[in-house]
């Protein structure tokens, strides 16, 4: 009976995503036609309502002290929120609940430090049993928060992928003069590789990099060339990653963005969430992409433990 009422769970929930309720701003959208700018690395401000499933991961270090933010997530259900698993890796599950806060519905963290209604707590942390540290592998965890959230024009889930991160076939935006997916990636992290994370005078900046939200466009690599390009700098490939930038570098996520939404829309104009941000040798160097972990090969995972 449990049984078949959570298989018609799954039904409904598969249903909900194919009609359209999960990575559809209404607001606005990620814009592939931009000239290169300076935020995330290499990118530009997103557009108020663009990325309404991203979230920052707040530390709340007490009274006197401002929150910091050190990562972002990304709204997969009412309750569910979607990080990396290095983010929270440090840290016992009861630390996470009494301190990490989850920011909704706003692209200046400024605004959430005005409107408490905005900073929601945790209540229940699943880290995947088999993250590893050393090699980030299954670099994924899950936080259920204190309530079900109501979805309006700034705060919406993102459909998890139907599909393999590197089938084109269902892409919409595809880069005509390398024939790769062009996918966007957002966060509140550093702008530039030299910054350092938290160096601004305290008080000044919630984001690690910005307090405004910032996105930018990267290409999918195949897995022959991320497999090549990381193993240059000691690092091993496997099915739970995917890699994206441009060979010539530039654009990037960097430290502060792990956590959050790497999305990828399809043809028929909805937005998945292909990828969470995990990590990377530097920021937007040459022959460097970014690391991403496999959110299509952690899929039952995801489900497994969200569906309920
Ligand atoms: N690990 C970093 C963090 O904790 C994110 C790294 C992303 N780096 C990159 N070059 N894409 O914020």
């Amino acid at each position: 009976m449990i049984r078949c009422i959570s298989f018609l769970a799954l039904i409904a929930t598969a249903m909900a995503q194919s009609f359209g309720t999960c990575g559809k701003p209404t607001m606005s959208q990620p814009d592939i036609s931009f000239t290169a700018g300076s935020r995330i690395v290499g990118g530009q401000e997103a557009a108020e309502g663009a990325w309404p499933f991203i979230v920052a991961l707040l530390l709340d270090n007490g009274e006197e002290y401002y929150p910091s933010q050190f990562c972002g997530g990304s709204i997969i259900r009412r309750q569910w929120i979607a990080t990396a698993g290095h983010c929270l890796a440090d840290m016992e599950n009861d630390e996470i609940v009494r301190r990490v806060r989850v920011v909704i519905g706003v692209n200046n963290l400024e605004d959430a430090m005005r409107n408490t209604s905005k900073v929601l707590r945790v209540v229940k942390v699943v880290k995947h049993p088999s993250y590893d540290k050393r090699t980030t592998n299954n670099d994924v965890a899950l936080l259920k928060l204190e309530k079900q959230l109501n979805f309006d024009s700034k705060v919406q889930p993102i459909c998890l992928p139907t599909h393999d991160a590197h089938d084109t076939r269902l892409a919409a935006n595809v880069d005509y003069s390398t024939g790769r997916k062009a996918c966007f990636v957002a966060g509140w992290g550093l702008l530039r590789e030299q910054e350092q994370l938290g160096s601004r005078a305290p008080g000044t900046t919630i984001g690690g990099g910005s307090n405004r939200l910032s996105q930018v466009a990267v290409d999918m690599f195949t897995d022959r060339e991320c497999t090549q390009y990381l193993a240059k700098v000691g690092i091993t490939y496997t099915d739970k990653m995917i890699c994206l930038g441009f060979p010539q570098g530039g654009a990037d996520s960097c430290q502060g963005d792990s956590g959050g939404p790497l999305v990828c829309k399809d043809k028929d104009g909805h937005w998945e969430l292909s990828g969470i941000v995990s990590y990377g040798v530097g920021c937007a160097r040459a022959n460097l992409p970014g690391v991403y972990t496999n959110v299509y090969n952690l899929k039952s995972f995801i489900d497994s433990n969200t569906l309920n």
